[in-house]
């Protein structure tokens, strides 16, 4: 197992979970700026106006920020979203805490100019700490725009998200070529390994920090292991649950640098940060994992 350096100390030997202390916390640093980042981030493109009521998702960002996390990811594309977490942000007086990621929507622009603009204005923030294309159709164009936005200030970092097979193609040939990107997105999960053949490993090798969204498959995975009690080699990466044990898989990737699981629900964010303390999988247990998953699956 790799240790995380979580100290368990006296309330763990009387045999309670320690209480969640941010400085537990398992982090990654983004290679090109050397900043730390949480483990879990958060996935926000079910937080829209239509599909829930603000204090539900005032409660989910409260809890995450308090349990230490810090990265939240959104989009032009997932309605209200940014505005959204904006008055969120603002009203729980953590803009310098949280570390905001965006995307570019090509409606019909070409460089993605437009769009950018309209992230700031609904962020209600000058710069933003990540953002990245998200329809690889205009890439270059789009690219250009976001080298410029960088030198200007008004990004820090700059990335590529993908969640569909034949994108992650198209993204190898774009790291592959040395586009100097500070983060790609990605899918992967237990049961969706696709990018550990070569995306995953192409980015450790070129020092891009990398953002996995999808990780519970958008249920997938909570579908699979329905009828399936949670097995005993949990307890040795200190999981409590099926949700931490499908994180802290991904997680243990040597070139994950955060995960992003979609979650609108205080109960859910509480039980996912759990994924960013204790122990981890080491490569030998990620195999027994990976087999373990491809049998539920296979029956
Ligand atoms: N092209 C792209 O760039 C792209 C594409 C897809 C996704 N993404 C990003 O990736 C993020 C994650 O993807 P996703 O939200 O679609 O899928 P996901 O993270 O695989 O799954 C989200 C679902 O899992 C549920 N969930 C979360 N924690 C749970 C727990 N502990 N127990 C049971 N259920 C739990 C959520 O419920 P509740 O909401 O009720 O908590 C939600 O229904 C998105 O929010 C977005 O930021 C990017």
């Amino acid at each position: 197992m790799l240790g995380a350096g979580a100290g368990l100390g006296a309330a763990a030997i009387a045999g309670l979970r320690p209480l969640a202390q941010p400085n537990d916390l398992i982090e990654r640093t983004i290679p090109s700026t050397g900043e730390l980042l949480p483990v879990i981030g958060l996935g926000a493109r079910n937080f829209r106006s239509r599909w829930g009521d603000l204090e539900m998702y005032r409660a989910a960002i409260r809890s995450f920020t308090d349990l230490g996390g810090r990265l939240i990811d959104s989009a032009p594309s997932y309605g209200d979203s940014e505005r959204l977490l904006a008055t969120l942000v603002d009203e729980l007086g953590l803009r310098d805490r949280v570390f905001l990621a965006s995307k570019i929507a090509d409606h019909g622009t070409h460089d993605g100019n437009v769009s950018f603009e309209n992230s700031l204005r609904a962020l209600r923030a000058d710069s933003i700490d990540l953002m990245q294309i998200q329809d690889l159709g205009n890439v270059d164009a789009q690219l250009a725009t976001l080298y410029e936005m960088k030198a200007e200030g008004r990004v820090r970092h700059v990335g590529i998200s993908v969640w569909l097979p034949n994108e992650q193609t198209q993204l190898i040939e774009i790291v592959e070529r040395g586009e100097p990107l500070d983060f790609i997105q990605v899918d992967y999960a237990m049961d969706n390994r696709r990018a550990d053949a070569r995306l995953l490993p192409l980015a450790a090798d070129n020092g891009i920090a990398v953002l996995v969204n999808l990780p519970f498959g958008r249920g997938r995975l909570f579908a699979e292991t329905d009828d399936e009690p949670l097995p005993d080699w949990a307890a040795d990466i200190d999981c409590d649950s099926w949700a931490q044990v499908f994180l802290k898989y991904v997680v243990s990737h040597p070139a994950v640098t955060c995960v992003i699981p979609g979650m609108t629900k205080e109960t859910h964010v509480a039980e996912n940060m759990g994924a960013a303390r204790g122990r981890l999988p080491d490569a030998a247990m990620r195999r027994m994992m990976e087999q373990y998953i491809d049998e539920v699956v296979d029956d």
